[in-house]
């Protein structure tokens, strides 16, 4: 059941008329379902034996940290400012890890003032970074290894980690010597292994791989007299956008309990999307329609800058209209972009839609994660705002940054501020 449907032909969130929230807070507008995003959870934690840390980086809004967190969810950060937002949302620091190939000293030492759960090191030098600064603060911090398996996944090529020549983690023949590293140093607590090997994966072949992979680390690691305690799995669980079949998190449970299950250790995962990516659209309004020789484009107020992912990604969101067309409409193909001075300005591509005059809504799908946290302001265009849904009640969750108090932002250094030369 998807928490936007249909009712009275015109498209809502939950109990909430999408026309009403347009009207109100104006467009483009994020919108998100509450309970969407409580029943992903559910069915996550229903399907698997595992600590959930949601991945922030999906969606940092104060509003979904906290619906997740109320329902006992821990954290993933990469980033001082993803820590702050998690910790504001009421995530304890014990149930925050934080991951990410460069951490500042600065962010390191911040995590370990806070005490957050776990840091995931992905280097050398970030390993001994984090001894010093645990020493420095009399403090010890509970570090997991993050390896790279060097698995092949199937999903865009900007979004697989877990390659042999992708940034990430530590080359798994290395790994059990900085494991042993880790042991020796000063101020470190080691936990155990982390891997995230990519995003939108549908197949549940890679993770296996790269689990069986893990598994023969954890043996080898105990062989030689270590303690793994925990391993965290990463994220990745791919959802069906238009006719893609999501991967079920039962069958990743499966592989988990094949791959790791006798080993005793602790789980945690770190979804992103999974628990938020179907429970958000784009709410956008169509500002005419234009017709060449070969191609027609609707021209809409949201834009590459609102929701980079077709753009990016070549991602294809699904696209409704609003107002529900009678099921006998002509339908034509059309290309829905943005105002953007780039081609590549696309939201959707030769989409089948009943045809559409200024004014009318669309809702882009799928857009509630990697969508507003991508934002920006360019082309002078305002930061897109945040709405979220709680069956019959909407509130603003993040209002639109207007041009003006971006301009405000702006200074003149003072060799530009004075008279003009000449
Ligand atoms: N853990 C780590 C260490 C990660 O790097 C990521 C995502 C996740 C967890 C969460 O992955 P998820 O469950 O959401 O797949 N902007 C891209 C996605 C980038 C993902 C980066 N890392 C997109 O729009 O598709």
């Amino acid at each position: 059941m998807t928490a936007f449907a249909y009712r009275g032909g015109v498209l809502h969130a939950e109990a909430v008329c999408l026309e009403d929230i347009a009207g109100d807070v104006g467009t483009p507008v994020y919108v998100y379902s509450q309970t969407a995003i409580e029943r992903a959870y559910r069915s996550l934690a229903d399907s698997i034996d595992a600590r959930i840390c949601y991945a922030v980086k999906a969606n940092s809004n104060q509003a979904v940290i906290a619906t997740l967190a109320r329902l006992g969810a821990g954290a993933d950060v990469v980033s001082g400012g993803e820590l702050a937002r998690a910790i504001a949302a009421g995530v304890p620091p014990g149930e925050i890890v934080f991951s990410g190939v460069g951490k500042t000293r600065e962010e390191i030492a911040r995590a370990i003032a806070l005490g957050v759960g776990q840091i995931n090191v992905e280097s050398e030098p970030e390993l001994r970074a984090v001894s010093e600064l645990a020493c420095a603060a009399a403090r010890s911090a509970v570090v997991g290894v993050r390896v790279n398996p060097d698995v092949d996944v199937n999903t865009h090529r900007k979004i697989a980690t877990g390659g042999r020549l992708h940034k990430f983690g530590i080359p798994y023949q290395d790994v059990a010597r900085l494991y042993a590293q880790a042991h020796g140093l000063p101020g470190l607590r080691v936990a155990g292994l982390a891997v995230h090997i990519g995003s939108q994966l549908l197949d549940p072949a890679p993770f296996e791989r790269a689990y069986r992979r893990l598994a023969g680390l954890v043996s080898a690691l105990r062989a030689d007299g270590f303690s793994v305690e925990k391993l965290d799995l990463g994220g990745g669980l791919g959802i069906a956008y238009t006719a893609e079949r999501a991967l079920d998190p039962t069958v990743l449970a499966d592989v988990v309990a094949r791959t790791l299950g006798g080993l005793g250790c602790a789980l945690v995962v770190e979804p992103g999307r999974y628990l938020v990516g179907n429970a958000g659209i784009l709410l956008t309004r169509v500002i005419l329609t234009k017709r060449t020789p070969g191609r027609t484009f609707v021209v809409v107020d949201a834009a590459m800058n609102d929701l980079l992912r077709p753009t990016l990604y070549d991602a294809v969101h699904p696209v409704m209209g609003v107002r529900r067309a009678p099921p006998d409409a002509r339908r034509a193909a059309a290309d829905i972009v943005g105002p953007v001075c780039e081609t590549g300005d696309v939201l959707a591509t030769a989409v089948e839609l009943p045809s559409l005059a200024a004014g009318d809504l669309l809702a882009i799908g799928g857009a509630g994660a990697y969508g507003a946290v991508m934002a920006s302001s360019y082309n002078g265009r305002a930061l897109v705002g945040e709405t979220m849904v709680c069956e019959d009640r909407f509130a603003v969750i993040r209002p639109r940054l207007d041009p003006a108090e971006l301009l405000a932002l702006d200074r003149l250094p003072p060799w530009l501020s004075g008279p003009k030369a000449g």
